[in-house]
């Protein structure tokens, strides 16, 4: 069934993983979403050219300036024009640019400014980028209007799914005992701390479920990408963290579950592919017929769920660790992971190296409020410059 009217997307992060998902589900729904704007880096402008050409969007932003002339080039190869922005500022104007919905697929604490941006001009946020909302916390939250920010990472738009059984009257806090996260446990699962010295960043670039980009599939192996999200779905559903569980579940098919007072607990299941979760966000509240593949059920499954080894992956306590101490707290312990992932993947710090130099870092820093930009900022800078201290001499 096609929808009255067409929704209209400004989506940022276009040339990244969650950027192309988002736009194959909107070039198979072409009378339900429109593309009004498109934003990136830079560091791909002929992918950004080729997607300005197909979705003819009223503008696209790059954030490096530098790469404005390659830009402009590109386009002009393809016969089309649209305004040019360059800078963070445009791609903040991107954010804002008139749209029904705006998809943040930024990578990293970058994402803020466009999340900020977005949410400032009154626009509903479908949030790909878990960082901003991590590290920016209350001044996020205050910014965003009830119903106005849409999560899209696969458990939080599962958790939300969840959460909408809990009656016809929408959710209830006080149904809900706790959220359970899944997590696939990523490459090395099943490996204890001894045997994660010498893995390198090609294996852990093999994430077994999942196709996302470098940070995030870092991050999986880490699972720092999981202590995030427990932060994550706190910030999202107002839940205490120790009401927010996560379990390991190696197929990635049942994406998070809500257990109910009753002892009920809701799970909601599909195959891997992020465009359910996406359109689920650009096409709210409206589900998207077709978005992606839907369990085989002529086929066998084994679903399976382990409790996660905190010993091997510490990133998740310390990620609850942050979270309860909010403020700055969880800006730092984001800036730092970043750091250390560069480091790691240009191979100046073993696999392990990073949750302990994100521990380090974290247990140096004293925690302030996170009321303004600026002190998010601040936090964040401090722990990049600390973090790359430390990883120098690693
Ligand atoms: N991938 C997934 O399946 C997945 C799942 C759940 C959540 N997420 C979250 O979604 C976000 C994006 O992840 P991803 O895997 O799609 O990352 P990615 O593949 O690395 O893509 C990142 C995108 O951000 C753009 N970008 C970089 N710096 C920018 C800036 N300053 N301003 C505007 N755009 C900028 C990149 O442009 P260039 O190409 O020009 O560098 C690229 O389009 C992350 O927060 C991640 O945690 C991803």
């Amino acid at each position: 069934m096609q929808p009255d009217i067409t929704r209209s997307v400004a989506l940022l992060g276009s040339t990244g993983s969650i950027g192309t998902q988002a736009l194959d589900v909107i070039s198979r729904n072409p009378g339900r979403f429109r593309v009004v704007a498109l934003a990136a880096g830079g560091g791909r402008v002929d992918l950004l050219a080729r997607q300005a050409a197909e979705f003819g969007p009223d503008v696209v932003a790059v954030a490096d300036p530098a790469a404005l002339p390659d830009l402009r080039r590109a386009l002009a190869g393809h016969g089309v024009s649209p305004k040019l922005l360059a800078g963070p500022e445009g791609v903040a104007e991107a954010a804002a640019w008139p749209s029904d919905v705006v998809l943040n697929g930024v990578t990293g604490a970058l994402g803020l400014t466009s999340t900020l941006a977005a949410l400032e001009a009154g626009r509903v946020l479908a949030l790909a980028n878990k960082e901003s909302l991590i590290i920016g916390g209350p001044l996020v939250k205050r910014l965003a209007k009830p119903g106005r920010l849409l999560p899209v990472d696969s458990e939080h738009a599962a958790l939300a799914q969840c959460l909408w059984a809990a009656g016809p009257t929408g959710p209830d806090a006080s149904a809900v005992r706790r959220l359970v996260v899944t997590a696939s446990g990523g490459p090395f699962r099943g490996r204890p701390r001894s045997q994660l010295a010498d893995v390198t960043p090609e294996q852990a670039l093999a994430h077994p479920t999942w196709s996302m980009g470098p940070v995030i599939t870092v991050n999986s192996a880490t699972l720092v990408n999981k202590g995030l999200e427990v932060i994550e779905a706190h910030l999202l559903f107002d839940i205490g963290f120790d009401r927010i569980d996560v379990v390991v579940h190696p197929q990635s098919v049942v994406h998070s579950m809500v257990e109910f007072v009753d002892g009920s607990v809701v799970a909601q299941a599909s195959p891997p592919d992020m465009r359910l979760p996406i359109a689920l966000a650009l096409g709210w509240p409206e589900r998207v017929p077709g978005a992606a593949p839907s369990v085989d059920w002529t086929r066998a499954h084994t679903w399976t769920f382990e409790p996660l080894d905190d010993e091997a992956f510490p990133a998740v306590a310390l990620a609850r660790h942050v979270g309860s101490a909010g403020g700055t707290a969880p800006a730092v312990y984001n800036a730092a992971n970043e750091v250390c992932v560069e480091a790691f993947l240009a191979g100046r710090l073993p696999f392990p190296g990073i949750v302990d130099t994100v521990a380090s870092v974290v247990s140096e820093h004293s925690v302030t409020a996170a009321e303004t930009v600026a002190e998010v900022l601040d936090a964040d800078e401090w722990a990049r410059i600390r973090a790359r201290e430390l990883t120098a001499t690693a």
